[in-house]
């Protein structure tokens, strides 16, 4: 590659994309390509839910913490509830050997991995756990060290040995690794961390101490142009290719752990079965505000097999334990809602009675865990309360009152809010207290402070025949969104109780993302409106994009399209076109900012995927926000 194509790359997303999947082809991405693209490999139909050692233990970790956390969630009846995963995060690993790359687990810490005569196993131990009827999960790096391995503050649980002896990434190794941990030791699931990719430059006092060999940094969490994005997908696709190859049944998960680093929040979706939209949670309520800030916004980039991942719950500890049940429930709630997995993060051996309790709330798992895997979308927005509502399979929604703020606060729910006509009743079950009560029209709630009110809701939806693209985003994957030159989102709270605390001058906005297609909304936050018609339904996204959408049985798409009034490009034309399974079925005549909005009505009869394009004459897409108003797929 030429020096300036490779800066090129380095910046775009939407040529990285190019680059990826079409360059080899010359293939035009904004050509229909009639499949679905976001990542449906490994076994996360649904969400997972499980345990993992990180929040409780960090890298102090041991056989007894860990089979005490599987013993109790089979106990307490979490794991019959789904909570399933049991995941050893950073701290299992001794040393790689040298010879022959083998791996080596510290077994003073794992005592039955010990064998006469071979290197340790964790066979005994995974076998252990899926004779409980658990599934296993084990964690590795991208590069050739680990989080801890450039974090920890000593060297008590790091890996030993030799600067090589202590490489026990999967940099170089890839297959190797991955065979040992899923086909040898029998495995499930695999989180895959980035800070060997990002912590081990020739600046870093790691490296310059002779602790660590150098490997050229390929994230970097305050640049996206100084990410090598592409060279980052390359290492995922790998893993994904050895996962395959040592599957053959296809039992896996594969966990992207990059913080919302390189712009990952628009592309972990093709990638992996969950992806890390943000650095990590802390037991502080202001920095669990951060981390699912970094999904709210991000319905339409979570799909069954593709999730949104905020990071581990914190239930257990600071804000969130069992003398702050209302923070605890409003986690959980807000996980619940994003689909994002649930995985405690507390020392199950003690767990208090009321935090199992809690945890164990069917009607709220139910939610995290509704087959259609629509990701919650947030119906209205402020930086004090919002209300994210979520279609369910059964076509009731899920609807979660959320006051962010310290204070109580009154606020009022309506149908709309739902796409509920506001003259029907609408039935409202509180799934927490278990009480029922009717909302006509509107209804006011009392909320004490950081309390989540979270309702399973019925009622007359407002598209008797059908349902809007903004409805069920997770049949909706954005193969390409439009967005060229990807920004930092500037809407994520800022936490002062991050890694570093209040040290330094404060987070900035780091995580890519922004300018993404949005649900009933544009991408940088403005009203769907079109030659001033105001529009509370449809989806938002820049010029030059592609959308995937999965009909599950429609027969007839119809939209209203123009170019959004927040448009700074008033000169450039685009034109709408829907295909069907790869074939033009419409499109609209070219259209420019003050155009009034195209009605769009085409019969998608036995059409298994929509492929919904825009292409425009503009040069900048982020100039150009365009709208697929009150899209909608519908039985007649
Ligand atoms: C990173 C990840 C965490 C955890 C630690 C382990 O910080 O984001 O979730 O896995 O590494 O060192």
């Amino acid at each position: 590659m030429n020096h300036t194509l490779k800066r090129l790359c380095r910046s775009s997303a939407a040529l990285l994309f190019l680059a990826s999947f079409h360059a080899a082809s010359g293939a035009d991405p904004l050509s229909p390509t009639g499949t679905w693209s976001a990542y449906t490999a490994g076994r996360a139909a649904t969400p997972p839910m499980g345990w993992s050692s990180w929040n409780a233990f960090g890298t102090d970790i041991d056989e007894d913490k860990i089979l005490g956390a599987a013993q109790a969630l089979v106990d307490t009846g979490l794991a019959a509830k789904g909570y399933r995963y049991i995941n050893i995060d950073d701290g299992w690993w001794l040393q790689r050997r040298v010879s022959d790359g083998q791996l080596i687990i510290r077994s003073e810490r794992f005592p039955s991995t010990r064998r006469d005569g071979g290197p340790p196993s964790f066979r005994g131990f995974t076998d252990r756990l899926h004779a409980m009827g658990l599934k296993a999960g084990i964690y590795t790096d991208l590069g050739r060290n680990s989080c801890s391995q450039a974090y920890s503050p000593d060297d008590r649980d790091l890996p030993q040995g030799t600067v090589l002896e202590r490489e026990v990434g999967l940099y170089g190794h890839t297959r190797q690794d991955i065979a040992l941990f899923f086909e040898t030791w029998g495995f499930d699931f695999i989180k895959v961390d980035g800070c060997g990719l990002r912590a081990f430059g020739a600046d870093s006092e790691k490296v310059r101490s002779g602790k660590y060999r150098e490997l050229r940094p390929m994230l970097d969490m305050d640049s996206i142009a100084r990410s090598d994005i592409p060279g980052v997908q390359k290492q995922f696709r790998e893993i994904h290719e050895a996962l395959v190859q040592s599957n053959p049944d296809g039992d896996f998960l594969l966990s992207l752990c990059v913080w919302g680093a390189g712009n990952v929040r628009a592309w972990g979706k093709d990638f992996g079965n969950l992806s890390r939209t943000s650095d990590d949670i802390t037991p502080s309520w202001s920095r669990m505000l951060t981390n699912y800030d970094s999904a709210a916004k991000r319905a339409f980039y979570a799909h069954p097999g593709s999730w949104n991942d905020p990071d581990m719950l914190f239930i257990g500890r600071g804000d969130f334990d069992a003398s702050h049940l209302t923070e605890a429930r409003s986690h959980l709630s807000l996980w619940a809602m994003l689909n994002a997995p649930l995985f405690i993060g507390m020392d199950m051996r003690n767990a208090p009675e009321s935090l199992v309790k809690l945890l164990g709330n069917q009607e709220l798992i139910a939610i995290n865990q509704d087959p259609a895997g629509h990701q919650a979308v947030v119906a209205y927005d402020s930086n004090d309360v919002q209300v994210l509502v979520k279609t369910l399979s059964d076509g009731d929604k899920a609807v979660a009152v959320f006051n962010r703020g310290a204070a109580a606060l009154e606020v009022v729910l309506t149908a709309a809010h739902m796409k509920f006509r506001d003259d029907a009743v609408v039935d409202l079950v509180d799934l927490w207290s278990g009480q029922h009560q009717q909302l006509r029209g509107k209804l006011n709630l009392k909320l004490d402070g950081r309390q989540t009110l979270v309702f399973k809701a019925r009622g007359t939806r407002v598209l008797p025949d059908g349902l809007f693209l903004s409805e069920q985003p997770g049949n909706v994957n954005p193969a390409v969104d439009g967005v060229r030159q990807p920004m930092p989102d500037p809407t994520i709270h800022r936490s002062a109780f991050g890694w570093h605390g209040t040290s330094g001058s404060g987070e900035r906005p780091i995580y890519g993302g922004w300018g993404g297609v949005q649900p009933d909304g544009a991408p940088f936050g403005e009203a769907l409106s079109v030659n001033g018609r105001r529009f509370e339904t449809g989806i938002g996204v820049l010029a030059n994009s592609r959308l995937e959408v999965r009909n599950t049985g429609y027969s007839r798409f119809t939209a209203s399209v123009g170019v959004n009034d927040s448009a700074r490009d008033l000169d450039s034309s685009a034109t709408f076109s829907v295909y069907g399974d790869g074939k033009l079925l419409g499109a609209s005549r070219s259209l420019k900012w003050g155009d009034a909005a195209q009605p769009l009505s085409v019969d998608v009869s036995g059409v298994k995927l929509i492929e919904l394009v825009v292409r425009a004459t503009a040069t900048d897409p982020a100039a150009m926000p365009v709208t697929w108003a009150e899209a909608a797929l519908r039985r007649q």
